[in-house]
């Protein structure tokens, strides 16, 4: 698993005096409003080097050094704390996990029988006072021992009710933060306010705690993790709070209409094993990419209350709890270049050129900028420093400038006046730009895909050879193959008989091909090959697809509110085509699908009942080689038997998987699997499975 990350290497005392410096400011500007110079990772990163020289020169060590300190030594706030509010310490790694496991059964004399396993949220720790069930006040952290009063903000926190179920008087700690939802709709306010936005959810729930005087207001989450008694207390509920397990104490908060992450799919469990643990871990790892929150890591606590009180505390954090820190998916990098790339369907995007930086695990060097307007939006400058965010499969993206450290050096970005793959005009009606020539403009590049094996497979057919055609103006897009002629053929060069012969054969056996491959060749925009599986499975028929309205298309699993229309106008569009194709005999619709029936029928009603399908209602993943029966079939092949016998294909192994095809040199998605207690099986008990629909 991952190692520990490196740390600053510092040459003199110099040096060490200037990252010092450094870290206060960037602690400080972090405690204040979320902003900071630095993201975590180098926050954390230039902590370490700091700590690295204090071991080796401690007679250098200056006092305003953030090591030992919580919150960096950032001193915000004047309502002192009942009970200190701590750091974590982190461990990267399983290896790491059991050592830090070890040392403290070491230290308790016994085994820990009892893990709390939760997913650590990523935003601000708070203290919320309820006196006799009412909520009276709020407190942030601050530097541990004091934080700032942020009562004004109650009754804008969902999660955190203004009365609780009993007139109890307890302490609620816990994190608040901007789900992703909560967090556009903050930029959208923002943005209409003062034309900016919140370079991440974490800092914008910063800013929107202290916010006091903003005319807009935005809605902010909180879920606890930990609940006190009043201290010297000892009626009932404080003795109780004093000796329930942790996770016990939060069932109750969860009961007094408190929300904690029980209801989400990174609920925190009880562990009994390390093992144990170690599988939670990854479950939530692998969840994270799909959760509507942000969680930076997971938080591995003693569950009994025994066990805490013998563990103790450092001066920063308890002993006994852990933070297992995941990758970061949203770093600081450099804006080097934006490149404009016409797509096959016109499109003109923006591409980010940055500074390559490594985040979720694999390094960053491009990250889609949308589109003009979103560049203007975010006033994105090359030379910028940019919030850049990445996690699981989704693709990178530029999130916002960091406008407090630019130099004045930055650069415009130059947006182009002309087409930048054909030099004609630009249409510039739509948010997403597209050259006037449309899908003509990069013919080359819609027909490449349409020919490609896993849209209609048409074998021998390569680009020099669509280009060679394109040049004769024997086809301008990829219907007109289906009416080339044998000497049409013949008299390009190099085209000897027996290619044309071969080429003419592949042509007709495309024609053949499911309407699934059909669609996908159009290449309509949002759809590719799975979404173009869903669309002909549900529809049945090109006809039906055709008479869909955006309601109707937006039946289709996956295709969201955005997307419908997009498919609508682009059907319209490519209706030309469309025509061709039928006219030239290409087969329009998919095989074992039945069409949607007549209105106010759900379509899932009137589809031909699936339930003895040998893989229906299965979430099936596929990694590794294939070997046997299945040796010769491709990935998206592959993905077209699972759905054809029933099942669901996905790319990425989560605890949502029910069965996982793994063939030779399967890695990381197998460990994977094994972790969640997925069914593995390979190729050949596979095959047989589905052996009806090879
Ligand atoms: S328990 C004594 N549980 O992480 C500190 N903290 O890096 C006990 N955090 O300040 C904290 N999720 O703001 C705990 N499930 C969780 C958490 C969590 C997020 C935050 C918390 C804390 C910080 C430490």
């Amino acid at each position: 698993m991952t190692e520990t990350p490196p740390s600053a290497v510092l040459a003199d005392d110099a040096a060490y005096a200037e990252a010092v410096q450094l870290a206060v400011d960037s602690a400080a500007a972090y405690y204040a409003d979320g902003t900071s110079a630095l993201d975590d990772d180098a926050y954390d990163r230039l902590v370490r080097g700091i700590q690295a020289y204090e071991e080796a020169h401690p007679e250098a060590v200056l006092p305003s050094s953030p090591t030992g300190k919580v919150a960096g030594g950032a001193v915000v706030g004047d309502v002192p704390h009942t009970v200190p509010m701590l750091s974590l310490d982190n461990v990267f790694g399983t290896d790491q996990l059991a050592d830090w496991a070890a040392g403290l059964e070491r230290r308790l004399g016994h085994p820990v029988t009892a893990w709390s396993v939760e997913p650590k949220l990523d935003g601000l720790a708070i203290s919320a006072r309820y006196r006799h069930g009412r909520l009276a006040q709020l407190v942030t952290r601050g530097d541990g021992a004091a934080g700032e009063d942020v009562s004004h903000a109650i009754g804008t926190i969902v999660g955190l009710p203004d009365r609780l179920v009993d007139p109890v008087t307890v302490e609620l700690r816990g994190e608040v933060m901007m789900t992703t939802t909560q967090f556009e709709e903050a930029c959208a306010k923002r943005q209409a306010h003062d034309g900016t936005t919140f370079a991440n959810p974490r800092s914008a729930a910063a800013g929107t705690l202290r916010a006091q005087d903003r005319p807009y207001v935005c809605e902010l989450t909180f879920f606890a993790y930990g609940v006190l008694p009043p201290s010297g207390d000892d009626s009932e509920l404080a003795v109780r709070l004093r000796e329930l397990p942790h996770s016990e104490i939060m069932r109750w908060v969860a009961t007094q209409g408190v929300q904690t992450t029980a209801a989400t799919p990174v609920a925190g469990i009880v562990a009994e094993t390390l093992e144990r643990v170690g599988e939670r871990v990854a479950e939530i790892a692998a969840a994270r990419a799909g959760l509507p929150f942000g969680i930076d890591g997971i938080v591995i606590k003693c569950d009994l209350a025994g066990d805490q009180v013998e563990a103790g505390f450092s001066s920063r954090a308890p002993r006994w709890a852990i933070a297992y820190k995941l990758p970061a998916t949203e770093k600081i990098t450099k804006l080097l270049a934006v490149e404009w790339n016409t797509g096959r369907t016109g499109i003109i995007a923006p591409r980010a050129v940055l500074e390559p930086v490594e985040l979720d695990g694999s390094v960053v060097t491009y990250a889609t900028l949308h589109n003009v307007a979103d560049i203007t939006r975010r006033g994105l400058m090359i030379g910028d420093n940019v919030v850049v965010y990445k996690a699981g499969d989704v693709i990178p993206r530029v999130e916002s400038p960091v406008v407090h450290l630019r130099t004045g050096e930055e650069q415009p970005i130059a947006i182009p006046e002309v087409c930048p793959s054909c030099g004609d005009a630009i249409d510039s009606s739509q948010e997403r730009w597209r050259c006037v020539r449309g899908r003509g403009c990069r013919a080359i590049a819609s027909i490449v895909y349409a020919v490609g094996r896993d849209t209609l497979d048409i074998e021998g057919l390569a680009e020099n050879r669509i280009k060679q055609m394109l040049d004769a103006g024997l086809i301008s897009d990829f219907a007109d193959l289906f009416t080339l002629t044998r000497e049409q053929l013949l008299a390009l060069e190099r085209m000897g008989e027996t290619s044309t012969d071969n080429l003419l054969a592949a042509i007709e056996r495309a024609k053949r091909q499911p309407l699934s491959r059909v669609f996908c060749a159009l290449g309509v925009r949002g759809t590719g090959r799975s979404m173009s599986r869903r669309v002909a499975r549900h529809f049945a028929t090109m006809d039906a697809i055709r008479a869909a309205d955006a309601e109707a298309i937006q039946q289709v699993e996956g295709m969201g509110p955005e997307k419908a229309p997009v498919v609508v106008d682009e059907l319209i569009e490519l209706a030309p085509l469309i025509d061709k194709l039928v006219a030239a005999g290409v087969n329009m619709t998919e095989p074992g699908a039945t069409p949607p029936a007549a209105e106010g029928v759900r379509p899932s009603e009137a589809a031909a009942p699936v339930a003895e399908l040998p893989l229906a209602g299965l979430a099936v993943v596929v990694t590794g080689s294939m070997t046997g029966k299945l040796g010769t079939l491709s990935r998206n092949e592959m993905n077209e038997l699972i759905e054809r016998a029933g099942g669901k294909a996905s790319s990425s192994v989560s605890a949502k998987t029910s069965l996982l095809v793994a063939g030779d040199k399967a890695g990381s998605k197998r460990a994977k699997a094994e972790s969640l207690g997925v069914r593995i099986v390979d190729p050949e008990e596979f095959a047989t499975q589905v052996s009806a629909f090879l």
